[in-house]
């Protein structure tokens, strides 16, 4: 294999353009600016399409050309295609697409050998070397809710893939753990409890709780209030014992944060914003010398372009705030940690926010104003979790529902449903607690991971449980029924791999072959785009596949078992490595 195929091993849309991109120089040597259009199909010409003849006739016509319209240009573009084993056969059809049949015994031949060396031979390849995920970041000493269990589902699938597609991640939680609220908390833990220095951080108890009692105190006592105020300058200007009060606040929401994070698989490392703190003045001075910004009603602000608000840097008395703090975690992120790409994963309700901290940033000159170009920005919004009401998701007395109580409930209805399918009996206490959370918990991700991350969707148990239609429960069950009948071969698949071989003869084998082999280029797609339910919508069709194949193809007993084995393996690794990006813990047993 060349160089150029090796990387580019698993992805045919890739490999395919190669082709073309050598055609399309022969046919139109004059034109060595034309990027190849290659994209799979759905129709029954074939596997993929070229689509560059209309585009290159738009360019050349009127030039003297020799060809006489795009469909010339279309066989052109074919016949100088040179000889590859990835194609079977070709034809050219309308106004010159160049439809391209694969080779079946090259889609089987790909197969075996990512199962013989691995899926990670199929990783994209991506042109940064290292990202920031910035996702998760509840507030301290505020309930994780769930815009937050969005933005640390979303957030962590794209570091999933992006890792996948080796990007070394920073996977950062910016916890709001800065800011004025912490004078009131910390005088209110110092008056409720005057030992607060010689306990455990636990001694707070239920700090939502803890918020609401002090903002009751704070708003209903003049005097508390005054404390309050003084407390955050002195906690701002480094005083022993308000940092240490503070700490013990955040410790005591870490714990909680970290609870759900154990739960749910999650790796973060948390850069609060009380992290780039100290680094605020020297960014603010940078901008100021730059002449960005500017003073309005004593607070300094940056005025934006396309924008009909100014960007507040600096309050009027004096304080840091959001925006602050990110432009210096922008600064912070390029220039220390030499991030290319900085993903920020939040409700669009912070859209405006990000639009002008990075519009800011590019002012600055610290990004290229090409915003395609690296090192680039993104804004990864989401849209609002709903209740059946198709309002926003509360509890029946009208609180932000807690996340941990979502995550029990998950997992006790997933739990009920498998003693009812009579599994308490069949298998260990242990074996049915994991199996009920790799469901429930994978239910609850995945219910949220396949709709478009922009819209809105409504929280319902019943519809993300079901063990129908596209949901993580119904996946799951595929994946281990494909276990299943592995195991039950009685073969030694590890022994099938080195020795066996994988054919595609009937229709429906090579259907499932092809559609596997789209892994590679929808990894791609997801990543570049942002977009995870690209990858949940391709699982899904993995499995619909597999059910079609698997009622018309028998597999035990027949006079392809080996083949049809390794197809079957073929597709447990593909559903495996989709769960393990999406964060779902895949079960082999149901
Ligand atoms: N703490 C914020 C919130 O709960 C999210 C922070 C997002 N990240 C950032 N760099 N601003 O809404």
């Amino acid at each position: 294999m060349a160089m150029q195929d090796v990387e580019n091993a698993g992805n045919v849309k890739r490999q395919l353009a190669k082709l073309f991109e050598t055609s399309l120089r022969l046919t139109v040597p004059d034109e060595q600016d034309i990027e190849p259009l290659v994209a799979a199909c759905a129709g029954n010409f074939g596997d993929y399409q070229c689509n560059n003849a209309m585009s290159t006739w738009a360019k050349i016509k009127g030039k003297g050309t020799q060809y006489r319209g795009p469909p010339a240009v279309g066989q052109a573009i074919m016949s100088n295609l040179p000889q590859s084993d990835m194609i079977e056969s070709c034809s050219v059809a309308g106004p010159g697409f160049v439809n391209v049949i694969l080779s079946s015994s090259w889609i089987a031949k790909s197969i075996q050998s990512m199962l013989v060396h691995g899926i990670e031979t199929w990783a994209p390849k991506l042109s940064v070397s290292k990202a920031v995920v910035d996702f998760s970041s509840p507030n301290i000493a505020k309930e994780m809710h769930v815009g937050h269990l969005r933005s640390t589902i979303i957030g962590d699938t794209l570091a999933n893939m992006l890792e996948f597609s080796n990007v070394e991640v920073l996977r950062r939680n910016h916890v709001g753990d800065w800011g004025t609220q912490f004078g009131m908390l910390i005088e209110f833990l110092f008056e409720e409890n005057p030992n607060w220095d010689q306990e455990e951080a636990a001694a707070i108890g239920d700090l939502q709780a803890f918020y609401k009692k002090s903002k009751l105190r704070f708003d209903s006592d003049p005097d508390f209030k005054f404390r309050a105020q003084k407390a955050v300058v002195k906690l701002q200007s480094g005083e022993a014992k308000y940092r240490q009060a503070w700490q013990q606040i955040c410790e005591t929401s870490r714990r909680e944060f970290d609870g759900v994070y154990q739960r749910l698989k999650v790796k973060l490392e948390e850069k609060g914003e009380s992290f780039y703190n100290p680094y605020i003045p020297q960014v603010m001075e940078e901008l100021s010398h730059l002449g960005l910004i500017e003073e309005s009603e004593n607070a300094k602000v940056i005025h934006l372009e396309g924008f009909n608000i100014p960007l507040i840097v600096v309050k009027s008395d004096g304080g840091y705030n959001y925006a602050s703090t990110d432009l210096t975690a922008i600064w912070y992120r390029l220039n220390v940690e030499k991030a290319e790409w900085m993903v920020y994963v939040t409700d669009v309700g912070q859209q405006q926010h990000f639009d002008m901290v990075f519009s800011a940033a590019r002012r600055a000159g610290w990004l290229p104003a090409d915003s395609s170009l690296y090192p680039k920005v993104s804004h990864v919004g989401f849209g609002l979790v709903l209740g059946e009401d198709g309002k926003r998701f509360r509890t029946r007395s009208s609180e932000v529902v807690r996340l941990v109580d979502l995550l029990d409930e998950a997992k006790n209805r997933s739990k009920a449903a498998l003693v009812e399918r009579g599994k308490a009996a069949e298998w260990t206490e242990e074996e049915l607690d994991q199996t009920a959370e790799a469901i429930g918990y994978g239910a609850v991700k995945y219910a949220d991971l396949k709709n478009n991350r922009l819209t809105n969707y409504v929280f319902n148990f019943d519809q993300m449980l079901s063990d129908k239609g596209n949901t993580a429960v119904y996946l799951l069950y595929a994946h281990a029924r494909i276990a299943s009948i592995i195991r039950k071969s009685g073969k030694d698949i590890e022994e099938l791999k080195r020795t066996g071989s994988l054919a595609l003869n009937h229709p429906d084998e090579r259907a499932l072959g092809l559609h596997l082999l789209h892994f590679a280029e929808i990894v791609e797609e997801a990543c570049t785009n942002l977009l995870p339910n690209v990858l949940c919508e391709f699982l899904y069709n993995v499995s619909e596949n597999f059910t079609k194949f698997y009622s018309n193809c028998q597999v035990v007993g027949s006079d392809d078992e080996t083949s049809r084995l390794l197809l079957c393996e073929a597709t447990a690794v593909v559903m495996r490595k989709c769960f393990s990006l999406l964060g779902i813990t895949p079960v082999y047993k149901i």
